[in-house]
C-alpha cells in the first residue's frame, strides 16, 4: 500500500465504481439516461473537488464519496437541461440526451434527478450543506436566464460575463469543495478558502470552455464546437474582442447575428475576427489571473498533498 493520497485516476475510478455499484433511481427510463451519460464519460471534476477538499482538511477522501456522487448528479442534470435549452445534439462523445430521449424526457429526467438529489441530501446531511446545493441551483438557473437574456446583446460588460459565469458555472465548483470540507469537519477559514478556490476556478473553467467552443477539434472535446456563436451567445472572447476591437469587426458580428447565416465558412470568419482583435489573447490572460486567485485562495491550507493537487487542476486549465 502506498502512503499517500490517491492520485487523480485512483479518485475518478473510486467515483465510477462507486455509481457503477451504487447509483439507481425509481424510474427505470431515468435511471438508464442518467447511466448512460455517467457511461459515456466526463472527467468527474466536482466531485473530485469534493474529495480533495475532504482530504484537505484531513479527512479520507473515500469518506465522502456519496456526497462527491451527489455533485457529479447536478452537473448531469444541468447539462441535460442545458442540452435542450442550447440546442446541442452531443455530449460526452455521443447523443445528447435530448437526441435520444426526446426533449420531453430530458426535461423530466433532469427535473426528477434535481428532486431525487435535494430529497437524499436533506434527509442524509445536516446544515448548512442542504443550503448551500439549494443556493448552487438557484444561482445555475439564475446564470442560465441571464445568459440567455443576453443573447447577441453586443454591449455585455466583462462584469455582466463573469456574472453569469459565476452563477451558471462556478457556483456548483465552489459547493462541491465547500460541502467537501464541510462535511469533512473542516473550520471555518478552510471552508471559505476552498469556495473560494472553487469560484475563481469556475470562472476560468467556463473561459476554457468558452475557448474550446471556437478553437477546439470536436471530437476531442465530445461537443458541438461553434455552438456558442451560433447560439449567438457573448462568450468572453467574443465580449474582450468587441471590447478593443475596431467598427468594422462590430458591424461584421453585428451582420452574422442578424442574418443567422451559421455556415462552418462564417463562423470559421467571426472565429477568424475574434482572433484578429486579441480577443483569444486577451482570454488567455483574463483567464491566466483567475487562476492565479484561484490558487492564492488555497493559502489558508498550509502544506496539505491535497491542496498540490487542487492547485495543479487550477495550472491545467492554462494549457
Ligand atoms: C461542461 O463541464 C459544462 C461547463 C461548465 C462548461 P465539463 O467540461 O466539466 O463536462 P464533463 O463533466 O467533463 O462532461
Ligand atoms: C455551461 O455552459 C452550462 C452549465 C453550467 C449548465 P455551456 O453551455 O458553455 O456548457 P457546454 O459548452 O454546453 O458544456
Ligand atoms: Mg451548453
Ligand atoms: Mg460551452
Amino acid at each position: 500500500m502506498l502512503d499517500r493520497a490517491p492520485a487523480g485516476r485512483d479518485r475518478t475510478a473510486l467515483i465510477d465504481e462507486y455509481f457503477r455499484t451504487s447509483f439507481v433511481t425509481d424510474n427505470d427510463l431515468i435511471t438508464e439516461a442518467i447511466r448512460r451519460m455517467l457511461a459515456a464519460g466526463g472527467k468527474r471534476l466536482r466531485p473530485r473537488f469534493t474529495l480533495l477538499a475532504a482530504e484537505a482538511v484531513g479527512a479520507r477522501g473515500e469518506d465522502h464519496l456519496r456526497l462527491a456522487a451527489f455533485m457529479e448528479l447536478i452537473h448531469v442534470a444541468t447539462l441535460i437541461h442545458d442540452d435542450v435549452v442550447d440546442g446541442a445534439e452531443t455530449r460526452r462523445g455521443v447523443n445528447a440526451t435530448a437526441v435520444d430521449f426526446g426533449n420531453r424526457i430530458s426535461v423530466l429526467a433532469g427535473d426528477y434527478l434535481f428532486a431525487w438529489i435535494f430529497k437524499n441530501v436533506t434527509a442524509g446531511y445536516p446544515a448548512p450543506i442542504p443550503h448551500v446545493l439549494s443556493a448552487t441551483l438557484a444561482d445555475i438557473t439564475d446564470g442560465e436566464v441571464l445568459q440567455l437574456r443576453a443573447l447577441g446583446e453586443l454591449g455585455t460588460t466583462r462584469a455582466a460575463y463573469v456574472e453569469v459565469a459565476a452563477k451558471k458555472t462556478a457556483s456548483l465548483f465552489a459547493a462541491s469543495a465547500e460541502c467537501g470540507a464541510l462535511a469533512a469537519g473542516g473550520s471555518p477559514f478552510a471552508v471559505k478558502a476552498l469556495r473560494d478556490f472553487g469560484t475563481a476556478f469556475g470562472i476560468a473553467f467556463q473561459m476554457r470552455d468558452d475557448l474550446l467552443d471556437l478553437t477546439a477539434d470536436e471530437a476531442a472535446i465530445g461537443k458541438p464546437v461553434g455552438n456558442d456563436l451560433r447560439e449567438r451567445k457573448m462568450t468572453i472572447p467574443l465580449v474582450l474582442a468587441l471590447e478593443s476591437g475596431d467598427r468594422e469587426f462590430r458591424s461584421d458580428v453585428e451582420r452574422f447575428f442578424a442574418q443567422g447565416d451559421v455556415t462552418r465558412e462564417r463562423i470559421a470568419s467571426i472565429v477568424s475576427g475574434i482572433a484578429a482583435q486579441g480577443g483569444l489573447a486577451e482570454t488567455e490572460a483574463v483567464l491566466a489571473a483567475y487562476v492565479e486567485r484561484a490558487k492564492q485562495s488555497l493559502a489558508p491550507l498550509g502544506s496539505a498533498p491535497a491542496r498540490t493537487e487542487l492547485a495543479a487542476l487550477a495550472d491545467a486549465l492554462l494549457s
